[in-house]
């Protein structure tokens, strides 16, 4: 079976002081947690905080973005090699932010997950449809595109080695989430067009639902076949909130 996974995405928020409450909390919540595996994902000048404070903790951490290149002359970069160094085991990979705001192309999304397949890093790969998009009804063939730039660069077998985030644009941040039978209709097309290629990398790969997951709608979410767990932001900044989800796809198990 799949593992669940659920991971936060802390995006520009934090500081020394609020990191280190919701770290603690985090980490001793997790010492309870079976069945599921927690992971944050900070802003890198607190990676340094966050390896102190989860060494040897049952929660993983990674960091938000990573360079498609490696050391050199490449200023504002951050390496893969860099997040090996502070105990990332995973980074994210062409969320929207950094799709429509900093401009990541299709194929500079994927040049940046072939930089983490080659570290070590495990991508978790972000997709998804804006609600222009998905008004027209190109939500499956935008994250077809989207899958298919990294597929066609780095080959199915690296997605054994991947996890793949769908996110629709027009939940992130909104408080509008998908409905769990929408998000399931595009995970599960999503899994068929990795299945097309390798059926046994599409059975064990795991995709996260994100956009506007709460404690409150977790589970109905997480209860879908093709939802291995979620990708959460705003939530993941309060602990209580966040371990509430954690639980949530344990119980889904
Ligand atoms: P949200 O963000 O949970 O605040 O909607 C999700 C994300 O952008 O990863």
């Amino acid at each position: 079976m799949r593992g669940r996974l659920v991971a936060g995405n802390w995006k520009s928020n934090g500081n020394l002081a609020s990191n280190q409450r919701l770290l603690g909390d985090v980490r001793a919540a997790a010492a309870g947690l079976r069945g599921v595996e927690c992971a944050v994902c900070v802003p890198y000048p607190y990676l340094f905080q966050t390896q102190q404070l989860l060494a040897g903790a049952a929660v993983t951490w990674g960091g938000q973005d990573v360079s498609q290149f490696g050391a050199g002359a490449f200023t504002g970069a951050v390496t893969a090699v860099m997040l090996l160094e502070f105990g990332c085991r995973y980074v994210l990979v062409g969320h929207s932010e950094r799709r429509s705001i900093f401009g990541e192309s299709d194929a500079v999304v994927a040049a940046k997950f072939e930089a983490a397949i080659k570290a070590g890093l495990t991508p978790i790969l972000c997709v998804g449809e804006t609600l222009q998009e998905r008004e027209a009804g190109v939500t499956e063939k935008v994250v077809s595109r989207q899958l298919d730039a990294v597929i066609s660069n780095t080959g199915v077998a690296a997605l054994a080695q991947a996890v793949v985030a769908y996110e629709p644009v027009w939940a992130i941040g909104t408080g509008r989430t998908a409905t769990p039978e929408q998000a399931q209709a595009v995970h599960a097309c999503i899994r068929g067009a990795v299945a097309a290629h390798d059926a046994s990398v599409a059975g064990g790969l795991r995709i996260l639902y994100g956009g506007s997951v709460k404690a409150a709608n977790a589970a109905q979410l997480f209860a879908m076949r093709d939802i291995d767990g979620g990708l959460i932001g705003g939530a993941s900044l309060v602990a209580d909130e966040f371990m509430a989800i954690c639980r949530a796809a344990a119980r889904g198990q």
